[in-house]
């Protein structure tokens, strides 16, 4: 029904990607530069920790930014007529980022927390997730199996919460990782016994990595999440805008085609 164009333009920074979206004339690409043709539209500047596949990653060939949230950031940019660039920043510091100023919103699979609400401010939920343990053996299943195993997190994530809460804030155990590539890689090499990430990101992991044998659980206790966009507190113009895009592509079908795309035969 409606015509659009997207532009990726090679973007000055490395794992960032610009996309250009609504019903704005097309325009050509700018040699050397992101922003030299875009006239007066402001560009949304998205932080995301691009190292959890499926939801957003660097493409190792394109070095864009990709995945189920860049998809679903970029339907509700083209529903508001939103120009939006993506830049990649690392987890430990993205709440800081936002903060500053120096990024305009998060998408980076955020689980929507009280904790979190007291400092940033949130969309509508976009998406429902749960934890999820990783094991070689499958012998931890539960909360209480973690007693007396290395755990790996990723450091400042609801993972490293839950365990922490439950184990106890001396439990000598929990290594925290900056990554959850590289809590799940300590897995592999055996530095630690299990790891406990979001189920989407380690149920893609464990898929990619059938060699390894993988087994996962999911405690019946760890509750529902929700992954939320964040905004600076108090930017509500922002914030109904994306507000208003996320019903849109709800209510259109958008949402449930980019789904299937990510999470269609799981
Ligand atoms: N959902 C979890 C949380 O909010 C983990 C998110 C980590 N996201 C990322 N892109 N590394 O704490």
């Amino acid at each position: 029904l409606k015509t659009w164009k997207s532009l990726m333009l090679a973007s000055t920074l490395a794992a960032g990607l610009t996309f250009v979206a609504a019903g704005c004339a097309p325009k050509s690409a700018a040699p050397g530069g992101d922003s030299a043709q875009s006239g007066n539209q402001k560009e949304y500047v998205v932080g995301t920790d691009a190292s959890y596949a499926p939801f957003e990653s660097v493409d190792s060939k394109t070095q864009q930014v990709v995945g189920f949230d860049i998809d679903v950031v970029k339907a509700i940019a083209e529903k508001e007529g939103m120009k939006v660039k993506f830049v990649n920043t690392p987890w430990d510091g993205i709440f800081a980022a936002l903060n500053n100023g120096e990024r305009d919103f998060l998408v980076s699979a955020i689980t929507i927390t009280d904790e979190r609400k007291k400092t940033m401010d949130f969309s509508d939920k976009y998406f429902e997730a749960t934890q999820m343990i990783v094991s070689k053996d499958g012998s931890v299943k539960t909360l209480n199996d973690l007693k007396g195993k290395k755990i790996g997190v990723q450091n400042g994530t609801t993972g490293d919460t839950i365990v922490t809460d439950f184990l106890g804030k001396d439990y000598k155990g929990i290594k925290r990782y900056d990554s959850m590539p590289l809590a799940l890689e300590a897995l592999k090499n055996g530095d630690v016994d299990v790891a406990v990430g979001d189920n989407g990101v380690v149920i893609d992991y464990v898929k990619n990595n059938k060699a390894d044998n993988l087994h996962t659980a999911i405690d019946p206790k760890f509750p529902k999440e929700y992954y939320g966009l964040a905004v600076k507190k108090g930017n509500t113009e922002l914030l109904n805008k994306l507000n208003d895009g996320i019903k849109k592509i709800n209510e259109d079908g958008t949402y449930k085609k980019i789904y299937d795309k990510y999470f269609g035969q799981q």
